[in-house]
């Protein structure tokens, strides 16, 4: 049932460049410039005009949300709120009639997102959900939504389910994006195009596997670990410190790279290994001065490139290379060598990987 992988995890990391491409399959096509997305049909006019969309998420399918934050507001302006289920369930949160709700679940029964949904629609929001189990909780309580069609996830930690989100929800904000007319025809069909040539890249990240496994051997024994991206590489560095943390037991952090003066970078000495996600996008010059002042402190850095990086090699102590893609999907290809990593440091530090200790895969208790 592992396909010849020793562990779901693992299996479910390189299933991705299927998973997603069953994500996308019928909803989407770049030759003919279209995007059918069933699942958001009839609410589609409240989407468009929504004066403001709040996700609602927990763990790894939160971080897609931030992912999605970026997305939304830059290409469908409309102002956007990504909260942790339980803390927008019991804040008093301000919910207008007509707000719309974008509750993100690969399970589809987490005990506080369910909540949350149920207090936001009793406040009169439309909901729509984001969720791979069919049939699931979350699935029957909100009013539409678009299911990931990633197949099942047996390994506690979520892969293939994160990518698949951000699928989804990169296939909504375009959708909506082009009703409101808030895209041009020229970037919703450049990104459409983009999106579907997102399978082969995760392809090529995945090729990285075993030097990425060497890399992983020597930095198995830190206590401790930083992750640091900007822009839409944020969420990611949020997520690998995740990944990281839950299955190999190693303490790790992820932040805005800039945010590091203002406190984490009192951490940094010879002992500190710091993963950059710094491809090339907008930020890119900015990441790179990050990557200098790490450096000169003498940390450890492992960066994630774009294929062909000449300038961060020289300076960091590791590269990993992934394919160019548009900024806003890097985050689909970016993940993948951060998923390797923290898959191969607790294999090596004999942790039980599918099932980490302290953690279930559905979390059905608050
Ligand atoms: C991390 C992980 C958890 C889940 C979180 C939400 O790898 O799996 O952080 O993302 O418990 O679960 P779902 O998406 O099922 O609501």
């Amino acid at each position: 049932e592992k396909g010849g992988y020793e562990h779901f995890m693992l299996k479910e990391i390189f299933e991705q460049p299927r998973s997603i491409a069953d994500c996308m399959r019928g909803r989407i096509n770049a030759t003919e410039g279209r995007l059918m997305l069933g699942g958001i049909r009839n609410y589609s006019g409240a989407l468009t005009n929504a004066q403001r969309i709040v996700i609602i998420a927990c763990g790894t399918s939160w971080h897609a949300g931030l992912v999605a934050e970026y997305l939304f507001e830059d290409i469908c302006r409309i102002p956007i709120e990504v909260e942790y289920a339980s803390e927008f369930r019991y804040r008093n949160p301000v919910i207008r009639e007509g707000d719309i709700v974008i509750a993100i679940s690969q399970s589809g029964e987490t005990a506080d997102t369910l909540a949350a949904i149920e207090l936001a629609k009793s406040k009169g929001a439309i909901v729509f959900g984001v969720v791979n189990t069919v049939g699931s909780s979350i699935s029957r309580a909100t009013h539409e939504g678009a299911y990931l069609h990633a197949g099942p996830e047996i390994g506690v930690a979520s892969t293939k389910a994160f990518t698949a989100q951000l699928t989804v929800l990169t296939m909504i904000a375009l959708s909506v994006a082009q009703q409101k007319g808030t895209i041009s025809d020229v970037k919703f069909r450049e990104l459409l195009v983009e999106l579907e040539s997102i399978p082969k890249k995760v392809a090529k990240a995945l090729e990285s596997d075993g030097k990425i496994k060497e890399i992983s051997a020597l930095f198995k024994d830190v206590h401790n670990f930083l992750y640091l991206g900007r822009g839409y590489n944020f969420p990611v560095a949020l997520e690998g410190a995740l990944k990281l943390k839950e299955i190999s037991y190693i303490h790790a952090e992820g932040y805005p790279a800039a945010e590091m003066k203002h406190g984490p970078i009192a951490l940094i000495d010879e002992n500190m290994p710091v993963v950059f996600i710094a491809t090339r996008d907008s930020s890119y010059d900015k990441i790179v001065s990050n990557i200098q002042e790490v450096k000169s402190r003498k940390g450890k850095v492992i960066a994630i490139v774009t294929e062909g990086d000449v300038l961060i090699p020289k300076m960091a102590d590791f590269t990993i290379e992934v394919p160019a893609t548009h900024e806003a999907l890097m985050p689909l290809v970016s993940v993948i060598p951060l998923q390797l990593l923290s898959y191969h440091i607790a294999v090596m530090r004999g942790s039980n990987v599918d099932q980490p200790r302290n953690l279930a895969k559905s979390v059905t208790v608050e």
